[in-house]
């Protein structure tokens, strides 16, 4: 019989639900974890934070799922395709659990969010289910259904607990650090706010601890991530009856980061148009270890398709901000996110977006094909009219845009030399190293003596294609 009780994971009050599954011998002999992580840089940093927290529980990371006493699933629901993987991938540990009994199997983040009980329900294999603003409570649940051999769903939303998912693993030339959690858009296709509740943003001076404590580690470049990011702080300003629309929290927070020695680099992810407001582009513009690349998800160059969207900015606005960092900046790199396939968008609003592409000069694009996700509103209110064979069609006709675009954008930079910040050995071609320009091109050149992931070389560029610069390293004066 299925009952709720109180979490006892330290530092958590909320209940859970607790449902009793057979009895099994040899779980409290668990030692080892692995965490398989799909969708986004923020699944990614919590992956990284959520394995930090059960090392500090006494568990270690095994080298491969095959052999984990504990084989978590951190999952993205962001399009359908997305949450196929992940059914198929944890139907198939039915087998991993009739070979080994005693290993404990679970699914957290976007899906588990989703989803809830219902995972359970679907795979009898399955021990936990644990969603976004729950992650901190993992290392108590699994002790507890080592203990008692229990099932478990904890999906309360509210209680995340960021502070105590800071930890990193050591030694990373480029770390992840989330800034604020959640979105408050409610894009009209989109999941994240459903699945990752509103925008929480943790104070600069938590953040900035943080990075201070990379960088006394050798950590050269920050990543900080939120979903909303440029929205860093303000529902916090609108509660305080301090937000302003000239201000920018986040612009504040840059210049903080900036100031952190050690740090090398900063990039960031994901700004949203409706908020790169004069603020924050003269932040991005002035600041000198703001890598000069930025990801700026379009979405659509069709204004009625962005208003469905409820995007909150036309296609002009958005070209406008690019037009005004290309006239500050000497070198810059644009990429974005597209949805195809949009419902009702026609050819016509399709020409508009590959004209908006060409006109910002994209030099990367993720290019998706419209998924309706249940629960938003497109998926309630508009009709997945555009035909697969359409969506397929006009996403590759952006992705040979994309191409024959990079190709002869990156010719440019044959001849020149790039300030490279070395990531280690290439992984196709281990007498080669790689790392990235400050507009983020992937750089490809010959190691030389003494040379270390984590430092700054200079490379001359010799030969470019669509996705690499290669080159060598400059000679000292
Ligand atoms: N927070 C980020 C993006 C989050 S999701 C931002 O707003 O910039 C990443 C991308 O997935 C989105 O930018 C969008 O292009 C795409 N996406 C989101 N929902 C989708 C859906 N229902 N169908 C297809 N693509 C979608
Ligand atoms: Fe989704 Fe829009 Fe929020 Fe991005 S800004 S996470 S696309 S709702
Ligand atoms: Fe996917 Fe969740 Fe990220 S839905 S895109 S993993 S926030």
């Amino acid at each position: 019989m299925n009952s709720a009780r109180a979490c006892t994971a330290a530092g958590c009050s909320h209940i859970l639900l607790f449902i009793p599954r057979r009895k099994v011998s040899g779980h409290g002999m668990l030692k080892t974890f692995h965490i398989r992580t799909y969708g986004c840089q923020m699944n990614e940093r919590d992956s990284e934070a959520l394995g930090c927290l059960l090392e500090e529980h006494g568990y270690t990371l095994a080298p491969g799922e095959e052999t984990a006493d504990i084989l978590i699933f951190n999952t993205c629901s962001v399009r359908d395709q997305a949450e196929r993987k992940v059914f198929g991938k944890v139907g198939l540990t039915k087998r991993l659990r009739r070979q080994r009994p005693e290993v404990i199997i679970g699914v957290i983040g976007c899906m588990a969010q989703e989803h809830g009980a219902a995972l359970l329900e679907r795979f009898a294999h399955l021990d936990f289910v644990v969603g976004t603003d729950q992650l901190h409570t993992v290392p108590g649940i699994v002790a507890e259904i080592a203990r008692e051999r229990s099932r478990r769903v904890a999906t309360e939303t509210g209680a995340d607990d960021t502070e105590a998912l800071s930890g990193h693993r050591p030694g990373a030339v480029s770390a992840f650090v989330s800034v604020m959690r959640g979105c408050n858009q409610f894009c009209s296709y989109c999941v994240v706010p459903q699945v990752r509740g509103r925008e929480r943003s943790r104070l600069p001076e938590d953040v900035v601890r943080e990075v201070r404590q990379l960088a006394g580690q050798g950590t050269k470049e920050i990543f900080l991530l939120g979903q909303n990011i440029t929205a860093y702080g303000i529902a916090e300003a609108r509660r305080d009856g301090t937000y302003s629309p000239d201000a920018s929290p986040f612009a504040d927070l840059l210049r903080a980061v900036n100031d952190v020695p050690g740090v090398e680099r900063i990039r960031f992810t994901s700004p949203h148009p409706k908020f790169m407001n004069q603020a924050f582009l003269d932040a991005v513009c002035e600041l000198p270890k703001v890598c000069k690349a930025f990801h700026i998800p379009l979405q659509s160059g069709a204004d009625r398709i962005l208003e469905l969207m409820h995007r909150g900015t036309t296609a002009k606005e958005y070209l406008a901000r690019i037009r005004h960092l290309r006239e500050r900046l000497p070198e810059v790199g644009f990429s974005t996110d597209i949805i195809v396939g949009f419902p009702t968008e026609t050819d016509v609003e399709f020409a508009a977006t590959r004209q908006a592409m060409n006109e910002a000069g994209f030099d990367m694009a993720y290019i998706f094909k419209y998924s309706p996700r249940p629960g938003t509103k497109a998926a309630e209110k508009l009709p997945d009219d555009v035909p697969q064979s359409v969506k397929e069609e006009r996403n590759q006709i952006l992705l040979a845009d994309l191409v024959a675009r990079a190709e002869s954008a990156n010719t440019r930079y044959q001849g020149r030399t790039v300030r490279v910040l070395v990531e280690g050995e290439s992984k196709r071609n281990s007498t080669r190293w790689t790392g990235r320009s400050d507009t983020n091109k992937v750089c490809i050149f010959p190691r030389t003596d003494g040379m270390q992931p984590g430092d700054l070389v200079d490379v001359v560029i010799t030969r470019t294609t669509a996705n690499s610069l290669f080159g060598c390293v400059a000679e000292e004066a």
